[in-house]
């Protein structure tokens, strides 16, 4: 398995997410509310780019999926139907002096315990007599229990419990409660899926490692149903896309790594799982699952509410109730992965090629310290800055707006006019702009301007009628 090797400190990125305009705590200007985070200008530019990359290659790009978007509160019996009301739990162990909460199995690593084998957490998560807390040292720490992470609401005027509804903890089950709907307006044939991009609520126990494990959070998720006995061979293909997606979207096929989840791993319906992880640097880190569930959802949702959730395959003449694979992201963490993978302190010297900061030395005589942000294009908030070389010349402002205005119809562009170019690039690269362009004194004579590359630090002198097809081959 992939180890994190990664120097960047955690500290380091989120005060830049933070300088820059990508994340802000939540609710901040009152202190703050744990788990919970906004994401500034450039933040929602990357998380957009995000989604469009997953639901052009995902939905738009292919013939047998088709999109949805559901309700985010639903009828709360769906919740029982897909057996969250019963059993959609972390085990928790509080301490009765210090007040703090724990997730048992957090606790257990912290404390260097092997939990028991077996799934009753009582048992599982039982702690050896006299264990302290690790926060206040009491001896006060509670029997293990189960705490549903679920976040409850009433819905009407009334606040009993006839009127009790969850904030969906997954964006799953929507599809598979319009099942039928969508099949029967689609026109697709099982195998076929349905794509959902949504906000998540978990009340997580422990909210850690910035927003990585978040109380609210974005899913992307593709119910991809199948012919029972196809299972294996889908799930190994549905694997494979999403390795080579993660590739698409700038990640290194070293830091992403498959964890194969062993049968005495899997949930009882469940026929194989595997989760795609990505080496964060406080851990190699689920970053999605793609998990075979054979019929249980809709097997569930058929039994609770009564509607037949069948598929009459024509060319066999056979009903079945369809199996399903279901790979499932999130948002957030592929925003984190991408942050991190991108973020870079270099040391660049007057002439020649940028070399890596070593953490915690000074910067050496003769050469500059340049934070930068190596997004793929794909993926960068904005992709093209446009600058005049000097803002009070009115012919270099003019011909520059020119070329941003036009620029600005294939890409998101930014406009910079003020300080040295040095700076303006500085200030591009710690965004993870890619490409930057000068518009000088020569380019209005010529009609060239200067083309800078963001990672190598390159600038060309190109055309202003090659300029839209180059950024477009290189934006790849
Ligand atoms: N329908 C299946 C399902 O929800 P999951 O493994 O619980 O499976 C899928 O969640 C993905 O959602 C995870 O791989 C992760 O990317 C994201 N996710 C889950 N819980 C999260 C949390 N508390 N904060 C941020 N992302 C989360």
């Amino acid at each position: 398995m992939t180890t994190s090797t990664s120097k960047l400190s955690m500290e380091n990125l989120a005060s830049l997410c933070k300088r820059r305009g990508f994340i802000f705590q939540s609710s901040e200007i009152y202190g703050g509310i744990n788990g919970f985070w906004d994401y500034g200008p450039l933040g929602c530019e990357l998380k957009r780019n995000i989604r469009e990359a997953w639901w052009r290659d995902m939905v738009l790009n292919r013939e047998d999926v088709v999109g949805l978007d559901c309700s985010i509160i639903m009828h709360p019996r769906i919740w029982e139907a897909s057996g969250h009301v019963g059993g959609f739990t972390d085990p928790m162990i509080d301490c009765r002096s210090c007040k703090k909460r724990f997730r048992a199995d957090q606790l257990f690593e912290e404390l260097g315990i092997e939990p028991e084998t077996g799934s009753e957490i009582e048992k599982k998560f039982k702690l050896p007599p006299g264990t302290k807390c690790p926060a206040c040292g009491s001896l006060e720490l509670t029997e293990p229990r189960a705490f549903n992470l679920m976040f409850k609401t009433y819905v009407g005027p009334v606040a009993d419990e006839s009127s009790v509804a969850y904030l969906r903890p997954e964006t799953a089950q929507g599809i598979f409660a319009q099942f039928s709907n969508v099949m029967s307006v689609s026109r697709q044939k099982v195998p076929f899926g349905i794509a959902q991009v949504g906000k998540a609520f978990r009340n997580e126990i422990n909210p850690r490692n910035y927003t990585f494990r978040s109380r609210e959070f974005e899913q992307m998720e593709l119910e991809f149903f199948v012919k029972p006995g196809t299972d294996q061979q889908w799930h190994d293909y549905w694997v494979e896309e999403r390795m080579r997606w993660y590739q698409s979207i700038g990640l290194p096929k070293e830091s992403i790594t498959k964890y194969v989840y062993g049968k005495e791993e899997l949930a009882h319906y469940a026929s194989a799982c595997v989760d795609i992880m990505y080496a964060f640097p406080f851990g190699v880190q689920e970053l999605e699952g793609i998990a075979a569930r054979g019929n249980f959802d809709l097997g569930r949702h058929q039994e609770y509410s009564g509607k037949s959730m069948e598929y009459f395959d024509a060319d066999t003449q056979e009903k079945f109730v369809p199996h399903v694979v279901e790979p499932s992201a999130g948002v957030d963490r592929i925003a984190l992965a991408l942050l991190c993978n991108a973020y870079r302190e270099e040391w660049i010297p007057k002439e020649g090629p940028a070399v890596e900061a070593e953490p915690g030395k000074p910067v050496p005589e003769g050469y500059e310290l340049r934070t930068v942000l190596r997004f793929a294009p794909r993926v960068a908030p904005v992709k093209v800055a446009v600058f005049p070389l000097l803002k009070n010349k009115p012919e270099l402002v003019a011909k520059s707006r020119e070329i941003f205005t036009g620029l600005r119809r294939h890409w998101n562009c930014f406009w910079d006019q003020t300080g040295a170019i040095g700076r303006r690039y500085r200030r591009q690269d710690e965004i993870g702009t890619p490409f930057c362009i000068t518009v000088d004194f020569q380019s209005l004579t010529d009609n060239t301007v200067t083309l800078r590359e963001r990672d190598s630090m390159q600038q060309v002198r190109i055309s202003l009628s090659e300029l839209t097809a180059e950024l477009d081959r290189r934006m790849g």
